[in-house]
């Protein structure tokens, strides 16, 4: 029996890619970064990562697993933190069970957001929310042959996003409360998924990146943004995290940035902003 060379290109094939939470936001980008290759997309009727995969692909035949099925409701996490580790945890040990190079995401929001200057990998995490700390045991779940790539802020043209958010606020009333004494870096899952893609393509080390858009800003600014690009006639009334009491605590400060030499880098966020609005007007 003759057997297949493990690396695709070499065996004179397609690679293989694996996508959890194909229909969330990050997993139609990667979805289309990845068009090049023979991808399974899963969505979470497809494949529910709360359970192991089981026999449906064969473990083999897979060279990449894209893993970005997750609990993503911060709210939420605090009154149901299992059904949330079941998902952020269980989840990411299951698509590393698969045995294939794994990426997988992670968040800012493992930080407690008390520093002023930029979190980078080797800062300490400190998470203040359940979803944060499932988060952060997600990235263990991940093991070692997988790139961990903590991001912030996403937003894309599907999906439940701050900008889907705006845009819909703004066509029903002439004003909107956003809270201002946030800073985060807003990244376009377009970008991200770029991003991605060259992490995998030039085989850079496994292990823990931080991969956010350049910039940063607060959610008001950002909401000014969204109205500017668009020419929508919403005015933008800032507010504090207090005045907008929710469940689950946001950090205050949760700008990220790469310590690693070799990290790829994003657009600034406003061009991101930009790209978006545009793949959402084509
Ligand atoms: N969104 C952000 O601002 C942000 C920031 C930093 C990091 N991240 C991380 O980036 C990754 C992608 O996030 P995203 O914004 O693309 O999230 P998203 O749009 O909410 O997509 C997540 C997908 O996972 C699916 N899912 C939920 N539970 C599942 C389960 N048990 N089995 C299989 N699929 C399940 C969801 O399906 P349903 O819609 O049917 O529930 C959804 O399609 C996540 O790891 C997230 O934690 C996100």
């Amino acid at each position: 029996m003759e057997l297949e060379h493990p690396d695709p290109v070499r065996a004179g094939r397609r690679r293989r890619v694996l996508i959890t939470g194909a229909d969330g936001q990050l997993g139609h980008a990667l979805r289309q970064a990845f068009a090049g290759d023979d991808v399974l997309a899963f969505s979470r009727a497809e494949w529910d990562v709360t359970q192991p995969l089981g026999d449906i692909v064969p473990r083999d035949g897979l060279d990449l697993v894209l893993h970005t099925a997750a609990w993503t409701d911060v709210d939420g996490a605090e009154s149901d933190p299992q059904g949330a580790a079941a998902v952020n945890v269980a989840g990411t040990a299951h698509a590393a069970a698969l045995k294939a190079p794994l990426v997988t995401f992670s968040t800012d929001y493992v930080f407690d957001g008390r520093k002023h200057s930029p979190y980078v990998e080797s800062d300490g995490p400190n998470p203040a929310s359940a979803y944060g700390r499932t988060k952060l045991h997600g990235e263990a779940a991940a093991g070692t042959n997988a790139w961990v790539v903590r991001t912030s802020w996403l937003f894309g043209p599907t999906g439940h996003n701050f900008l889907r958010t705006m845009l819909r606020l703004a066509a029903e009333r002439d004003e909107v409360s956003v809270v201002g004494d946030q800073r985060g870096c807003p990244t376009f899952v377009g970008h991200l998924a770029e991003a991605v893609h060259v992490l995998v393509d030039e085989d850079r080390p496994k292990g823990l990146w931080h991969v956010a858009a350049a910039g940063d800003c607060t959610w008001a600014d950002f909401a000014e943004a969204i109205f500017e690009e668009t020419g929508v006639e919403c005015r933008v009334r800032r507010i504090t995290t207090a005045e907008f009491a929710r469940p689950a605590p946001r950090p205050a400060y949760s700008v990220i940035r790469s310590e690693r030499a070799d990290a790829p880098l994003l657009p600034h966020w406003r061009e991101g902003l930009r790209a978006c609005l545009a793949e959402m007007c084509r």
